[in-house]
């Protein structure tokens, strides 16, 4: 299959109609300019899903999704962009062009057509030796670990007989090329200089990408010897820390909860499937990456951890958090009681019991602060202040007031220790660390973040809706501007669309947005009620305000740099941004008289 032109996509965007599209799914009622209805993708009694005909968009104000009519395809059926521009094509009657692909692309994908070919004949040969005479012992040890038929098939287990060569025999006979049987790291040339298997007499665990095509192989062993686990090397299909076991399988049930849980190993995986706890999906064992979470991160954005209770365990679980967080998922971690596995817990204790223990996850801070206090005595004031100063970092990263202030709250009560005092050591952490005193004197004069981030959304609603007023956002510092990473993000998308010449509508700009949030955010500004008053006013007073807080910056960020060098004695330098701060400070004052004297600016 080749590209589809991205002139069809927005073709058929502004050819199609969401509330038409819609309708088919939610029962929809007009409202004002809206039509609005109960929402699909959450459970509600009161609609608070809302479709603007004339944005041709939709968005729910309950649980925050929102898109254009590809978006809710994806969303509503599960499958990709290329599947959701077919599903809309076919609704309207018109056929989906292919763009030619290029010769070097269409050779690369012939190529992988050919390894996946050759994996899943590996693949079946393995599920074949499990069934037949060589296979028994293996069956009687899949037995042993509680696997039924059903779970068998649906992980497509097999097994590797003992032989030095059974499939690579087999494949060179169906005309597999010696080349890619070593190239997919199903074959290895022995220290003789023969082609043997790699897997010989281990249970076979197929690997999946998330459409199900086999990437690769592990292999366990039947007993105790070493090494436990064999899997595949790097092939051109199967990379390291790119892959999440059993995610194929997983995805429907992860984008119907809306939650995903991580375990380390392939037993786990397949034992909690077994019970029917189907979003979970398989690290393999190492570290988590931030290729893994951004594949997490297509699928849902809250996700819980739940690594054995070793202390290995636990260290790979803090770990793949941080990599977590990173990426902006929401954490938590489901400890399993002392020195179970997750497989070994859910095949004794059951799937209630396991769903308890999902309910009681621990949000990361606070899980983190429970291993803290099992690192440092939390019965000794020294102790106390130790795990505190730990989790100052943590602390001061919380942008939300609430929030930070909930977990100070569990931090005193668990260590038994004074809220005031934690509030002390984080405000001087926070003096080291960030303000010096000028910086916070700037930052109180400044309006509250919360008034700056809605002055941003505010400005950018006037730029998706009236193109005209871009060029004086630019000149006045376009995407500098903004310091919210998202209104940011989709600034500066409709500023480059607009400067190409492309004249994008607001459905057109959620399909540029790759990133779910992003895309949200989007809907839910643009489908907001437009604040009541003058609009040139709002502009200016967004603009004036937004602009203040980029020169408050810029004069913290000169000031620091000036003592930089007034401590090196480099005197030219520290005169030079000196004066340059003297600039900053005029253009500061008189924004502030514009304000003062109601906003409106002159005309330029
Ligand atoms: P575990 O040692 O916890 O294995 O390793 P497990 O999944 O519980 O397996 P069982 O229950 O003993 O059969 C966790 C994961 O680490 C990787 C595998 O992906 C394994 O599932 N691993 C472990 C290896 O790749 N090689 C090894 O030798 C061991
Ligand atoms: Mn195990």
């Amino acid at each position: 299959m080749g590209l589809i032109p991205e002139e069809f996509i927005s073709d058929l965007l502004h050819r199609a109609d969401i509330v038409e599209i819609i309708r088919e799914y939610v029962p929809l009622k007009k409202q004002g300019q809206n039509y609005v209805g109960l929402c699909p993708f959450h459970s509600e009694k009161t609609p608070s899903f809302v479709v603007s005909p004339h944005k041709q968009i939709y968005h729910c104000f309950g649980c925050g999704k929102g898109g254009n009519a590809f978006s809710f395809m994806m969303e509503k059926n599960g499958g990709n962009f290329v599947d959701a521009v077919h599903a809309v094509a076919k609704r309207y009657g018109v056929n989906v062009p292919q763009t030619e692909k290029s010769p070097e692309k269409a050779k690369q994908d012939k190529l992988r057509d050919r390894y996946f070919k050759i994996n899943e004949l590996a693949a079946r040969f393995y599920r074949n030796a499990l069934h037949g005479s060589s296979g028994q012992d293996a069956l009687a040890y899949i037995k042993k670990r509680d696997l039924n038929t059903e779970t068998q098939e649906n992980f497509m287990l097999g097994y590797a007989p003992a032989g030095w060569n059974n499939l690579s025999k087999f494949l060179l006979d169906k005309g597999v090329s010696q080349h890619d049987l070593i190239l997919l790291g199903l074959s290895i040339i022995s220290q003789r200089g023969t082609l043997v298997d790699r897997f010989r007499n281990r249970l076979m665990f197929p690997i999946a990408d998330d459409r199900g095509r086999i990437i690769g192989f592990g292999g366990r062993v039947l007993d105790d010897s070493q090494p436990k686990y064999l899997n595949s090397p790097e092939t051109p299909l199967f990379y390291k820390g790119k892959h999440l076991y059993g995610l194929n399988l997983a995805k429907a049930s992860i984008r119907k909860w809306d939650q995903l849980i991580i375990m380390e190993g392939y037993m786990d995986v397949i034992m909690a499937h077994q019970h029917g706890i189907t979003n979970c999906i398989g690290s393999l064992g190492t570290a988590l990456t931030a290729n893994q979470a951004r594949l997490m991160m297509r699928y849902t954005y809250n996700t819980s951890i739940c690594f054995d209770s070793d202390a290995a365990g636990q260290k790979a679980a803090l770990r793949g958090l941080d990599i977590l967080e990173q990426c902006g998922c929401r954490l938590s971690v489901i400890t399993i009681p002392q020195g179970k596995d997750p497989d070994e817990y859910i095949r004794k204790q059951g799937k209630d019991a396991f769903e308890e223990l999902i309910v009681k996850a621990k949000p990361f801070l606070e899980y983190k602060l429970l291993r803290l206090m099992e690192k440092y005595n939390p019965d000794t004031v020294e102790g106390k202040i130790q795990v505190i100063e730990k989790l100052l970092p943590d602390m001061q990263k919380i942008t939300s007031p609430l929030a930070r202030q909930a977990f100070v709250q569990v931090i005193a009560e668990k260590l038994v220790f004074p809220e005031t005092a934690i509030y002390a050591e984080l405000r001087k952490f926070s003096g080291v660390n960030r303000n010096n005193k000028q910086d916070r004197e700037v930052k109180r004069k400044c309006t509250s973040i919360h008034a700056l981030e809605k002055a941003q959304r505010a400005l950018l609603k006037l730029v998706l809706e009236y193109p005209e007023v871009i060029s004086k956002v630019e000149a006045w510092g376009g995407k500098e501007l903004f310091n919210h990473t998202l209104l940011k993000e989709i600034y500066q998308n409709n500023y480059l669309m607009r400067q190409a010449g492309h004249n994008i509508k607001a459905n057109d700009l959620v399909t540029l947005l790759d990133n779910p949030d992003s895309q949200q955010l989007l809907t839910e500004i643009l489908i907001e009620e437009d604040s009541p008053g003058d609009v040139k006013r709002i502009f200016n007073d967004c603009l004036i305000n937004l602009r203040l807080d980029y020169i408050n910056n810029k004069i913290i960020e000169k000031s620091s740099l000036m003592s930089k060098y007034e401590e090196s004695g480099d005197v030219t330098k520290s005169l030079e941004i000196m004066s340059q701060i003297q600039q900053l400070v005029k253009e500061k004052q008189s924004l502030a008289t514009t304000l003062r004297k109601g906003g409106i600016l002159n005309e330029n």
